[in-house]
């Protein structure tokens, strides 16, 4: 049990707060750590430890963690127009300004857009436009929503019963009744021995195929994933996989959700996922950098198609019935406009490009590494498996908890990462420098050995 000392931060924590995605119990015991402060890819912990953060938060932290310039954006917004709501008919400047910029940067012709404060909402309100899309068109029964084991799409009742995570969903009696769940792409994993990625996508895409076929083409309304899948573990999609999966959407009618929640604005190398695996989505998803995480902001797309119906609807029940006091608030708007001002002035999708490429090749080099099995990635998101024998491609057993192990060591070496089962995800704010790359690849080599040693001696 840590040593945590009365009235201090750790103590007033465990007596207060609630910490999403964490063991209660052992939180009693241990106490949080507490972040005091950020600048660039570093934060420091209340006592002045330095953390190098290789996940940027939760994927989010696209300029780092501290901005004047965002800061003044905010002060001058919240002087001027603090809050107004978008309801009823009501604008205002930043919420306009933004939706225009993401329709002149959208992967695909979009046509509208609404916006939510996080992931969850705007997934939440896509899955809700599914339905009333079917509706509109006269097709009420096409309700179903196919999601991906280990997709991740938030934490309310549609966005988690959409995503793929079991633990996520035991206990609270989810998913609901109209979610269904197909393979996920992982290739190193789940690929028999000789068959290629080409192959292996095929057999993706027929699953995909016989689900829409078991289920009832008629039922089966919308299909969500993301581009390269983060808290499933930063899994790139093998080759032709999407080609193949959005053929068969096509083939029986299914609207397909693109959540580039992660995935947008330069996290691939290209502004969108969409753009890097070329995706025809019919309604977009994002958040996270879309304001670099400064503001709590998400957008949602739809297309010319789902717009119309969304016309059609309203018109028949005489108002869009739908929305969020805060959806468009008019600080976090004008941060995010900022936020995609900064992003152009520092060229960030070709910086990412280069330092991503930078990154693939150093991580790359870790394949050598005893525990590791796999690294794949693209631009600046990487995925690095430890393997208790890679020769036999053979997983260590999960109540061994590399990951975890992982974790503390990486901790100890002044790094943060995020470990999801065996799995480390690596996603830096988009502002790193090869240097800095350099400096994540020494505490990573160290993180690595010491957990080796730990594994391999117990
Ligand atoms: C791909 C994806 N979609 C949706 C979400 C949910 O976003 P939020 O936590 O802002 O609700 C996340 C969160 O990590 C995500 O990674």
């Amino acid at each position: 049990m840590t040593y945590v000392a009365p009235n201090s931060m750790q103590a007033r924590d465990i007596a207060s707060l609630v910490h999403p995605q964490t063991n209660l119990l052992q939180h009693l015991e241990q106490g949080p750590m507490v972040i005091d402060r950020g600048q660039g890819i570093y934060v420091w912990d209340d006592s002045g430890t330095q953390f190098l953060d290789a996940a940027a938060g939760l994927w989010c932290a696209s300029l780092g963690y501290a901005s004047e310039r965002l800061a003044k954006v905010a002060y001058d917004q919240m002087r001027k127009l603090g809050y107004y709501h978008l309801y009823r008919g009501t604008s205002n400047e930043p919420g306009i300004e933004l939706a225009e910029k993401l329709l002149s940067i959208a992967p695909v012709k979009m046509s509208k857009v609404l916006f939510q404060c996080s992931g969850s909402e705007a997934n939440d309100t896509a899955i809700k436009l599914v339905w009333y899309y079917h509706a509109a068109i006269g097709k009420p029964g096409k309700r179903k929503i196919i999601g991906r084991h280990m997709g991740y799409h938030g934490s309310t009742t549609a966005a988690i019963s959409a995503s793929g995570k079991p633990d996520m969903h035991a206990e609270f009696g989810l998913p609901l009744p109209d979610f269904r769940h197909t393979e996920f792409p992982h290739y190193y994993r789940r690929h028999s021995d000789g068959e290629s990625e080409e192959q292996f996508a095929t057999r993706m895409a027929d699953a995909l195929e016989a689900m829409i076929v078991a289920e009832g083409p008629d039922t089966v309304g919308g299909f969500i994933a993301e581009p390269v899948m983060g808290a499933g573990g930063g899994i790139i999609p093998p080759r032709t996989y999407w080609e193949k999966m959005q053929a068969v959407l096509r083939k029986y009618d299914v609207l397909f959700i693109a959540d580039e929640v992660i995935c947008g604005f330069g996290r691939t190398g290209n502004m969108w996922g969409s753009i890097t695996y070329d995706l025809k989505p019919d309604m977009i998803s994002c958040a996270k950098a879309l304001s670099a995480a400064m503001q709590p902001i998400s957008a949602l797309m739809v297309n010319d198609r789902v717009f119309a119906a969304m016309l059609d609807e309203s018109k028949k029940v005489g108002n869009f019935a739908h929305g969020f006091t805060y959806a468009g608030h008019p600080v976090a708007t004008a941060v995010a406009l900022e936020t995609l001002r900064i992003y152009d002035e520092m060229d960030m999708v070709p910086h990412v490009q280069r330092v991503g490429a930078y990154m693939q090749q150093v991580l790359g080099r870790f394949i050598d590494h005893p525990l590791v099995g796999d690294v794949r990635g693209v631009g600046l998101i990487t995925g690095i498996e430890m393997m208790a024998d890679k020769a036999t491609r053979t997983p260590f057993d999960p109540a061994r908890k590399a990951g975890a192990i992982a974790d503390k060591h990486a901790r100890a070496q002044g790094l943060i990462l995020r470990s999801i089962g065996d799995r480390i995800a690596f996603s830096p704010p988009l502002i790193i420098t090869e240097a800095e790359v350099d400096e994540l690849a020494v505490r990573l080599q160290k993180t690595l050995d010491a957990t080796w040693a730990e594994l391999r001696t117990n």
